[in-house]
């Protein structure tokens, strides 16, 4: 039977494999999973909801540790790894430094590599920082390359990866959405939510607002909250702000945001409640890219607060609108969306690019194709 060891380490990863692990878990395969826990209370938030134990927990996250630190470590423990468990195949997800850094790992061992969510590109090596670099690096170890959309895919031939390794799957989060909603459906309520339903004024418009992004640190972030205040000056609207645990974000965020009445500052939220507040919320104002996926599946605007995108099908299919975090240009969008009704509509389609939640589907045919 062949070995197939997924790997991942942050919030978003978990996200957008744990459906994945689920499906591999009912196929002829001994899938083991190994978490970096680059991430550690974000991480555990999904896990549990997914009841995913994981094989191998390397538990490696320090407060606020540097990026080469980060990076040691995960080279170091995954030789143990490898030393108890050698797979044939090891699946990375997307850009962060616990997937360039583990299909690196696994190269130095002879494993091979598939990388979900291959393809995205800026093409700028500094934005997003250090995504761009870790995507890069993961793709040219790679040997299997699943890409959520055809662009994905044509990034990569511009690589010179060969097009027979390549397979285009749609977007994991949509599986990983689409099985949550139906729990939400079926019923599913838990402690969290039933808190936020307390929150929620349903004679106001929820604006749901997240931001982490490296390279908006420092002014970008004071630019943000700057825009925050002068958007909650109208009262029928009330923000709510799940803060990232990162200490780069936590600070900025407490100490200009903490004293407005109709500005809700919260914990980052386990993955169902947010999905439960996405479907509430009028507007998401985000730099996150795992909501710009999600946020089309579920007829939500989304205002992005990044200069460059790795994901332009949204922005072609009009659902979600580059903002930066030019204060002016988030203040003036959401007076907007909030005034022009036809503006919103055409914005809230719910046509999403990234896929029907079919992608874990195409990826095991895939490998059981392959392996
Ligand atoms: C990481 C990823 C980023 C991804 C984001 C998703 C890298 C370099 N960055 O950024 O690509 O988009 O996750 O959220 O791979 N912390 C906690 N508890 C947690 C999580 C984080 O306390 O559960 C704090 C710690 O102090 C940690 C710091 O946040 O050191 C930074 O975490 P890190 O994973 O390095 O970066 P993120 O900004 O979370
Ligand atoms: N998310 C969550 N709780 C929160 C905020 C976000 O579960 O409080 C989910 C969100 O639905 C999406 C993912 O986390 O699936 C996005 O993670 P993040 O923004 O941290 O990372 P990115 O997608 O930018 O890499």
């Amino acid at each position: 039977m062949k070995k197939i060891l997924v790997c991942f380490g942050t919030r978003p990863e978990a996200i957008k494999m744990c459906s994945l692990v689920h499906e591999l878990q009912k196929q002829n395969f001994e899938c083991k999973v190994c978490v970096t826990a680059q991430h550690r209370e974000m991480l555990d938030q999904v896990l549990d909801f997914f009841e995913i134990t994981p094989d191998y927990d390397l538990n490696i996250m320090k407060p606020n540790q540097s990026l080469n630190q980060l990076s040691g470590n995960i080279f170091l423990k995954m030789d143990e790894v490898f030393s108890s468990f050698l797979p044939d195949l090891v699946l990375v997800h997307g850009d962060t430094t616990t997937s360039s850094i583990v299909a690196w790992a696994a190269f130095n061992y002879g494993i091979k590599v598939g990388h979900v969510e291959a393809g995205l590109r800026t093409f700028d090596k500094k934005s997003p920082f250090p995504e761009e670099m870790n995507r890069q690096i993961t793709g040219k170890i790679a040997d299997y390359h699943f890409a959520p959309t055809l662009a994905s895919e044509r990034n990569l031939i511009k690589e010179n990866v060969e097009k027979e390794n390549i397979v285009i799957t749609g977007n994991t989060v949509i599986d990983s959405l689409l099985w949550t909603e139906k729990k939400l459906d079926n019923g599913f309520v838990n402690e969290k939510i039933n808190e936020l339903q307390h929150i929620i004024d349903a004679d106001k418009k929820t604006i749901l607002v997240t931001s982490h992004r490296r390279e908006n640190f420092g002014q970008g972030f004071i630019d943000v909250c700057n825009a925050l205040i002068e958007i909650a000056k109208d009262k029928t609207i009330e923000i709510i702000f799940p803060v990232h645990l990162n200490p780069n974000v936590r600070k900025p965020v407490f100490e200009l945001l903490s004293n407005h009445s109709n500005i809700h500052l919260i914990e980052p939220l386990d993955y169902p409640s947010f999905v439960w507040l996405m479907k509430q919320s009028y507007l998401i104002i985000t730099d996150s890219g795992g909501i710009q996926e999600e946020a089309p599946s579920l007829g939500k605007p989304v205002l992005v607060m990044r200069d460059t995108t790795e994901r332009p099908e949204a922005v072609e299919a009009k659902t979600v609108l580059l903002v930066g975090t030019d204060k002016i240009k988030i203040v003036e969008n959401t007076k907007l969306l909030l005034k022009d009704k036809n503006l919103y509509q055409k914005m809230a389609q719910s046509y999403n690019p990234y896929g029907d939640g079919k992608a874990n589907e195409k990826i095991i045919k895939y490998l059981n194709n392959k392996l």
